[in-house]
C-alpha cells in the first residue's frame, strides 16, 4: 500500500477511536434470531436487526435457499440478458409484484443497486426528482448519479413537509417529468411517510411517486404489504423499491415494483442490470419462500405490531423518551455520538445488542440508540432488554 495513504488512513482511524466514534464489529456465531451467540459475549438479545418477522432463520426459507442452490448452482455466471435469466427470478418477481400490488417487479442484488439504477435510467435533462430531506443514503447517491449521468434537475423538500413539497412541485411545473421520492419508513427516525398526502399532491401536479419501502415491506399494514397498505393507498404508488434483506429475511437482494413498462425499461437500460450479475438463485429461492410464508401467516405481522407497541410503551413507562411513532423502529435520542456508543456498549455488557448511531449517519447532536423489534421476540426477550435499559439508563443518569 502507498505509504502516504496508509499513514493518513491510520491517523484518521486513531482519531475515530479517540473521539469515541470508532465502530467495532461484533462477530456472531449463530443465525440471526431474537437471541444470538456473539463471540466473547455468549448469548445476547438482539434489538438492532432488520429481521422484523424472524424469516432469516425460518426453516422453510432456509430450506428453499438450499433447494435453489442445489437446483440452479452457486453462480449466475453473468448478467441476465447475456447468459440467461433463471426461472426462479421470474417466479420471485411475479410473487413480489403480487405481494406489493403492482403489475410487475424486477430484482437486483440489493435495494442500494435498485435505487442506484432507478433515477439515472428514468430521468434526463428535461426532468426533475424531488426528494425528502431524510431519505436513505442509497436514494441520495442514486440521485447524485442521475444528476451526473442524465443531467436531471433535483430538489429537496423538508422532511414530510407537504407545504414545502407543494412549493417544489409548483416550481417544477415546466419539467417534463416530476418524480417525488420518499422512504416509506424513515430508517433512523422510524416515522412513516405521509403517503396519502404525497399522492394527492402528486396527482394535482401531474407527478410520479416513488417510495423506498425497505423498512416497510413485510412490516407495515395489516398484512405487511407496506406503507401503501398502512396508508390505505395500496396499488396507487407508481414505483416502489424495496429490499429482500430485511423483513423478507434474505441474505441480500432488492427490487423495483411498478408497471410492466417501467420494469421492462429498467431491464433494457438500468446500468446495474446491464453490468452486474443477477441475484444469486439461492437468495431468490429464500426470498420467494419468504413472500409465500408471509402471505400464509399474516399473524406474524400482527405479532410484530403488538411487540413494537409493547416495547415502546414499556420504554416510556420506564422513563425513556423514544421518538413517537408506530413502527418497530424505536430510537432513543442521546445527543452526542460518544454517548450513544457508550450506551450501546453498556447494554451489550448487560446482554443486549443495540447499535448506537452518530454523525454522519444521523445529524450532529442527534446521536441515538435505535431499537428494532421483531415478531420473533418473545415477551421474555423484550423484558430482558427493558431491564437492561433501566439499569444502563440509571447508570448514565437518563432515567
Ligand atoms: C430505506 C433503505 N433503502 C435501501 C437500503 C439498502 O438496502 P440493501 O441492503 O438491500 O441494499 C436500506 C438499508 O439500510 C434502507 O434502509
Amino acid at each position: 500500500m502507498h505509504a502516504g495513504v496508509q499513514t493518513r488512513l491510520t491517523q484518521e482511524l486513531e482519531q475515530f477511536k479517540r473521539d469515541g466514534v470508532y465502530k467495532r464489529l461484533n462477530h456472531l456465531d449463530s443465525p440471526q434470531a431474537p437471541r444470538v451467540t456473539m463471540e466473547g459475549r455468549g448469548e445476547v438479545v438482539i434489538l438492532s436487526s432488520n429481521n422484523y418477522v424472524g424469516l432469516s432463520n425460518t426453516p422453510e426459507v432456509v430450506a428453499a435457499g438450499k433447494a435453489a442452490l442445489d437446483r440452479y448452482g452457486a453462480g449466475t455466471a453473468s448478467v441476465r440478458f447475456i447468459c440467461g435469466t433463471f426461472t426462479i427470478h421470474r417466479d420471485l418477481e411475479a410473487a413480489l409484484a403480487r405481494f406489493v400490488g403492482t403489475e410487475a417487479s424486477l430484482s437486483y442484488v440489493s435495494c442500494w443497486n435498485a435505487n442506484e439504477g432507478l433515477f439515472a435510467t428514468l430521468l434526463n435533462d428535461q426532468d426533475i426528482v424531488i426528494s425528502d430531506q431524510l431519505n436513505h443514503a442509497s436514494i441520495i447517491d442514486g440521485i447524485r448519479l442521475a444528476k451526473v449521468i442524465g443531467k436531471c434537475d433535483t430538489a429537496v423538500y423538508k422532511h414530510s413537509d407537504m407545504a414545502d413539497l407543494e412549493v417544489k412541485l409548483r416550481d417544477a411545473r415546466e419539467h417534463r417529468t416530476r418524480l417525488v421520492v420518499t422512504d416509506g419508513v424513515f430508517s433512523m427516525e422510524g416515522d412513516i411517510a405521509r403517503l396519502a398526502d404525497i399522492l394527492e399532491l402528486a396527482r394535482r401536479y401531474d407527478s410520479v411517486v416513488a417510495v423506498d419501502d425497505s423498512h416497510a415491506t413485510g412490516v407495515l399494514g395489516a398484512t405487511g404489504r407496506g406503507t401503501a397498505e398502512h396508508c390505505g393507498v395500496l396499488g396507487e404508488v407508481d414505483i416502489l423499491t424495496s429490499t429482500l434483506g430485511k423483513a423478507l429475511g434474505g441474505a441480500a437482494g432488492g427490487f423495483v415494483a411498478s408497471s410492466a413498462a417501467v420494469c421492462d425499461y429498467l431491464t433494457q437500460r438500468a446500468r446495474p442490470q446491464l453490468f452486474s450479475n443477477a441475484l444469486p438463485c439461492t437468495v431468490a429461492g429464500s426470498a420467494l419462500a419468504a413472500v409465500r410464508h408471509l402471505e400464509a401467516h399474516p399473524e406474524l405481522i400482527t405479532r410484530l405490531h403488538e411487540n413494537a407497541r409493547y416495547f415502546r410503551e414499556q420504554l416510556i413507562a420506564r422513563g425513556f423518551k423514544p421518538l413517537p411513532g408506530e413502527t418497530p423502529i424505536i430510537p432513543v435520542i442521546l445527543g452526542e455520538t460518544a454517548k450513544a456508543i457508550q450506551m450501546s456498549e453498556l447494554l451489550l455488557e448487560a446482554g443486549v445488542f443495540v447499535t448506537g448511531f452518530g454523525y454522519p449517519v444521523v445529524p450532529q447532536g442527534e446521536a441515538r440508540v435505535r431499537c428494532q423489534v421483531s415478531a420473533a421476540h418473545t415477551r421474555d426477550d423484550l423484558d430482558r432488554a427493558l431491564a437492561a435499559f433501566t439499569t444502563v439508563g440509571r447508570k448514565l443518569g437518563l432515567v
